[in-house]
């Protein structure tokens, strides 16, 4: 696939994306939950932050390296579990864990992929993270698991935030749904989780919630794993310092892109008070809004370890292929070292909350 030359950022994706692709496929992966208000704020919220630059540091040796998990990885962008990455491009996740691998990125493999998890580990020297959303039946959790170490899945991410899918409008005005061919591959040797149908009268709270997942669930996962596990959709400051307590490798800062709970605050906004409770034990992650290399350096200097990208990557997939992901990564990437040279940053650490503009009114 050639890339359109003009091309120069996410954006530019973006808009090739919503041109090219079917309008039905493009509001499933642009839409968000209700009327967009978590979706906008998570934008709005990079934008409204201000930084302030310090020349004449020494830059010499300059890099975005870091440690994850026992790891060295080359950046501290790391790509957001998303599902059926076939929906756009007919390699799907096989193509984004290429791309990933070709430019030193780690990967979260969806639960839902379109591709099954053992198929995209093939090959691949990718950094590669498997995303969980928890299972009703605890040994098929453990399964998956088991399923992703042997894979040399080199961690867990388990996603707690959408006990059941946000008022995904946008697509229902769209008359969305998965075609014939696409589906969670990794989940169809699992009978499916039958919903008990005890208060027809109430349309959500009809026993389907009776077993979802809760505290001692994720226990039992921790207790389990021998992978790291990081839990994804951590908004509160008093969730977070239980999941410490419960020995989570990490945690991601989330509200899902703005998909499940409309009104949700933008993360960036519910990081620092995280942040600050967590106290450095373990590594917090965030995403949401995600477009720009300044937000990058936003997100770390309010005490995010890493950031994950979202749809971007599937703009990307879609108009670009595997080429196209490549292409993405090292825009934001060369953003991303061009926004820290211009702050006067050498290293990630040297990315602190003094490059944040306090804007006092004088
Ligand atoms: C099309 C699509 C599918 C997604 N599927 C999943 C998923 O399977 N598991 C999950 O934890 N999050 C999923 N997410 C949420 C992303 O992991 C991430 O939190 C969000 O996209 C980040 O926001 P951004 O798109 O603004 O970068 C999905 C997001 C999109 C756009």
């Amino acid at each position: 696939m050639r890339i359109p030359p003009d091309i120069v950022s996410l954006s530019d994706y973006q808009r090739y994306f919503i041109a090219r692709t079917e309008p039905t496929v493009a509001a499933y992966i642009d839409g968000y939950a209700a009327d967009g208000v978590t979706m906008r704020a998570n934008e709005q919220a990079f934008s409204r932050l201000k930084l302030i630059p310090r020349p004449l540091r020494c830059l010499k040796g300059a890099t975005t390296q870091l440690t994850l998990f026992g790891d060295k990885i080359p950046t501290p962008i790391l790509i957001a579990p998303m599902a059926y990455h076939r929906l756009v491009h007919p390699q799907g996740e096989a193509a984004t864990a290429k791309a990933a691998a070709l430019t030193g990125h780690i990967f979260s493999v969806s639960a839902q992929s379109s591709l099954l998890l053992e198929d995209i580990a093939l090959e691949q020297q990718a950094p590669l993270w498997f995303q969980l959303y928890p299972r009703r039946r605890l040994h098929e959790n453990y399964d998956l698991i088991d399923r992703a170490m042997l894979s040399g899945y080199r961690a867990i991410v388990v996603t707690i935030d959408a006990p059941v899918s946000g008022v995904r409008n946008v697509e229902q005005r769209a008359g969305f749904s998965l075609p014939a061919d696409i589906t969670a591959m990794n989940l169809t040797r699992y009978a499916p989780e039958e919903i008990k149908q005890t208060r027809p009268a109430s349309p959500i709270f009809q026993g389907m919630l009776d077993e979802t997942a809760d505290w001692a669930l994720l226990k039992s996962l921790l207790n389990y794993s021998k992978l790291p596990v990081l839990v994804k959709g951590i908004a509160h400051e008093d969730d977070a310092a239980q999941a410490v307590e419960m020995g989570v490798a990490g945690i991601i800062v989330s509200n899902h892109g703005g998909r499940v709970l409309d009104s949700m605050p933008a993360s960036l906004d519910l990081l620092a008070p995280i942040v600050r409770r967590v106290g450095g034990e373990i590594p917090v992650l965030l995403d949401g809004g995600i477009r720009r290399g300044t937000d990058v350096v936003k997100a770390l200097a309010l005490g995010a370890k890493a950031v994950m990208i979202g749809r971007p990557v599937l703009h990307a997939l879609a108009v670009g292929g595997l080429q196209g992901v490549v292409h993405m990564l090292t825009l934001l990437q060369t953003e991303f070292e061009m926004a820290m040279a211009l702050c006067g940053c050498a290293t990630l650490e040297q990315i602190n909350s003094q490059l944040i503009w306090k804007d006092d009114g004088q």
